[in-house]
């Protein structure tokens, strides 16, 4: 069953006319190496059978866990960078309502004033922490954490123990270390899932589950979507064809890939797409630029470059095809603004006109563009949409001639500043 379905209908004849009708020597290659081994970063792929083997008793101890935290704790600060914390924001953003929050994120970046604000916000609370990290040294998680955690002993003193959950590495690393001698409990990142292919693992599942996200669904979900993306052939299977299309855009001198959503609870969904796809491609002077980009806030502000700015560019549009909620739209009869003509209509009926019309407009225009249709805002398509998308990412990064799965560009600004902070640290 299908819980995001593609539709490549507004590309060219000439794009579709180059979409191999059966699996190219190349596709099968990939489809290999990501299903048996043998291509670069082999190391990596335990995600591919994850939802099938995530043993019961690991998604019981989250259950557990979770439901001891929430009955003695308010809200969650999940603290993780990149793959260690964009999975679960963009599963608490899609499923969980807009205006409560019972999660925080911290330790994505290193601003104090964020860290204060965050402070006076749980100051009253009783709060407990997630921290995740692979490799336990990562220095804006690292750092949030000693913060939080102290802030923690003094609120709460021994207690702290308690609430304290690590998400690392299964007997290595810093975290690792601090955990086993402080008594903490862990969860482990499997040692062959990298971060940005970790959704699925205790580092997207804890915090959802926090959240009151049913995660039995979204493993559920993730299943079918390993269902839907075993075939090799491109009729039956849209991850790759995605992965087909992008690549044969690029070759097209398409240079940026914007993703569109047209439902703000998408919008972190988003984020964590442009950052597996970022990091997984963007190597050896090859691969898309992702971007991220909400209509219709954006088309006041973007439209105008996307409409005529240089075509350098395709769109891939999200669409959910059942929100669980509309709006009527009631009271115009009497206007003077001449919007009567919507009197009665819903506003997903309005928004989805305004997709259409937009749509037609930049594909016009000669903006390539691609429909994914989410079926609904819900727990067994978030998980389906990650594995489609994981997948999809695997091929099209095969199928771009670079290993989906590191990240060696990241550690230069590392590096960079460890040797500036230090040797600031030998003037002072
Ligand atoms: O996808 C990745 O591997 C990265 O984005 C990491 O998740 C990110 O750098 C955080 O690393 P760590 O979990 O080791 O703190």
């Amino acid at each position: 069953m299908k819980l995001v379905r593609m539709d490549d209908s507004y590309l060219s004849e000439n794009v579709k006319h180059n979409i191999p009708s059966t699996q190219g020597l190349e596709i099968r290659r990939a489809h290999k190496w990501i299903h048996q081994g043998g291509g670069e970063g082999s190391e990596f792929l335990g995600w591919v059978q994850l939802p099938v083997l995530l043993q019961e008793d690991e998604v019981d101890e989250i259950l557990y866990t979770a439901e001891v935290l929430q009955n003695e704790t308010d809200v969650m600060i999940v603290i993780g960078i990149g793959g260690s914390y964009l999975g679960a924001r963009a599963a608490i953003q899609m499923l969980t309502p807009t205006f409560q929050n019972r999660i925080y994120f911290a330790g994505h970046q290193m601003s104090a004033t964020y860290l204060k604000d965050l402070v006076d916000e749980v100051d009253d609370a009783q709060f407990c922490i997630n921290i995740i990290s692979k490799s336990g040294t990562t220095l804006e998680s690292a750092l949030t954490f000693r913060f939080f955690r102290e802030l923690l002993m003094e609120q709460c003193g021994d207690e702290a123990t308690n609430r304290i959950i690590v998400t690392t590495d299964a007997k290595k690393g810093a975290l690792y270390e601090l955990a086993q001698r402080e008594g903490y409990k862990t969860f482990v990142i499997p040692d062959n899932i990298g971060g940005r292919y970790s959704v699925l693992t205790p580092v997207g599942l804890l915090p959802m589950a926090y959240a009151g996200i049913d995660i039995e669904d979204v493993l559920e979900g993730a299943s079918l979507a390993f269902e839907d993306c075993r075939h090799v052939d491109l009729q039956k299977n849209d991850a790759y064809r995605y992965a087909v299309i992008r690549n044969l855009l690029m070759a097209e001198d398409k240079h940026i890939e914007v993703m569109v959503q047209y439902e703000p609870k998408l919008y972190y969904f988003t984020e964590w797409w442009k950052q597996l796809f970022g990091e997984s491609e963007g190597k050896d002077g090859k691969g898309l630029f992702p971007a991220n980009l909400s209509f219709s806030t954006d088309l006041h502000s973007m439209g105008q470059y996307l409409q005529q700015g240089p075509r350098h560019m395709f769109e891939t549009v999200l669409w959910v095809d059942e929100p669980d909620v509309d709006w009527s739209i009631t009271g115009l009869g009497d206007e003077t603004d001449g919007l009567s003509y919507l009197e009665g209509k819903g506003l997903n009926y309005v928004n989805k006109i305004a997709m259409e019309a937009t749509t037609q407009a930049h594909s016009d225009g000669g903006v390539p563009t691609l429909l994914f249709h989410f079926s609904r805002l819900d727990a067994h398509t978030f998980g389906y949409a990650v594995y489609f998308f994981m997948m999809a990412c695997a091929m099209s990064a095969y199928l771009l001639g670079v290993n989906p799965f590191n990240q060696p560009g990241v550690e230069t600004y590392k590096r960079n500043m460890y040797r500036l902070l230090t040797s600031d640290e030998e003037q002072n």
